[in-house]
């Protein structure tokens, strides 16, 4: 990585590093700050792209995975994302440390701590659990999914898949269906979709919809031909049996014929539209098959976009450009 990435929207003044220490949510970050990250990973996608695919961005600095919840995508992409940009990589198995012997989020964090990492990437049950360990640890802060409260890596890939594919974000008609309530992907979504100027449809059973969401500037139904006429992106979520203590509707077949789409439902989008869905996937409950391997699928392009995503948040958090001049 030689010249600094900048970026201008409209006519704030550019932005060439996250100041930041940690990247905790999308709740925080400025729309320039999005359009920075978003800029930087175009150059790591290039990267992925070459026949030797590693850059000495991240020479000499250490980073800690640290996965409390089960993870394909997510820990697997940050792994490569680290080394692609030649950190030393740790990754920490829950089920063969000490957690399991009661050791505290906070002990165990502060013992790694100890050993000097320069990052540890976190995923873990409580919403929360990274706020803890940004004011506690030394180390920068990201998180990788925490409770039902925010997973900010997976916005902005989903957001890097839209602007690839769209060349935009403002404007565009988002519908999100599915399991709203338990979603932190939804939360990281309506912040960076409604920072950038989109706009966002959310759509679910009604005990799976939040109290309030329209606070949030997005307008919500539970009428799925409302949510999908006319959308440029249709977004599924998971329906997370896990988090579900209640029954938030009589069956997963009754789910499926209501709210599941189906090649039916998607005609009422428009001809381009995008199919996204950040995995897992429960095919023939919240997307037929059909849909998922379907023309309009990017899921697995949202799957590969992560890798230069996570890689631009980890460069721009470690300083950037004006990390790399200090070197
Ligand atoms: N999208 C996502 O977070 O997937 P994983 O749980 O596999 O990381």
């Amino acid at each position: 990585m030689s010249a600094p990435v900048t970026t201008r929207i409209d006519d704030t003044p550019a932005v060439t590093s996250l100041r930041r220490k940690d990247l905790l949510g999308i709740a925080e970050l400025t729309p320039e700050e999005i359009a920075l990250i978003l800029d930087t990973a175009v150059a790591m996608k290039e990267i992925g792209s070459r026949p030797i695919k590693k850059v000495p961005a991240l020479r000499g600095k250490t980073v800690v995975n640290l996965f409390f919840e089960p993870s394909t995508r997510t820990r697997t992409s940050f792994e490569i994302a680290e080394k692609r940009l030649s950190a030393d990589t740790l990754n920490i198995a829950i089920a063969t440390s000490s957690v399991v012997k009661g050791e505290t989020l906070a002990d165990t964090a502060l013992n790694l701590e100890a050993m000097q990492p320069d990052m540890i990437v976190l995923r873990h049950a409580s919403s929360g659990a990274c706020h803890l360990l940004s004011r506690i640890c030394r180390s920068a802060i990201i998180n990788a999914g925490d409770g039902m409260h925010e997973h900010p890596t997976q916005a902005l890939l989903d957001a890097f898949t839209i602007r690839e594919r769209k060349q935009r974000l403002a404007g565009l008609k988002v519908a999100i269906v599915g399991d709203l309530l338990h979603s932190r992907v939804l939360r990281s979504n309506i912040h960076l979709l409604t920072k950038m100027g989109a706009d966002v449809w959310v759509c679910g059973p009604p005990t799976l919809i939040p109290a309030g969401i329209g606070r949030f500037g997005v307008r919500a139904t539970s009428v799925v031909d409302e949510a999908v006429a006319d959308a440029d992106v249709v977004m599924l979520l998971r329906i997370q049996l896990e988090r579900m203590e209640g029954a938030y509707f009589p069956s997963l077949r009754e789910y499926f014929t209501v709210f599941g789409m189906t090649e039916a439902r998607l005609r009422r989008a428009r001809p381009d539209v995008m199919i996204m869905h950040p995995g897992p996937m429960n095919r023939g409950v919240e997307i037929a098959s059909e849909v998922a391997d379907g023309p309009y699928s990017v899921i697995l392009d949202q799957v590969a976009n992560g890798v230069a995503v996570r890689m631009a948040v980890l460069y721009l958090l470690a300083g950037g450009a004006e990390h790399e001049a200090a070197a």
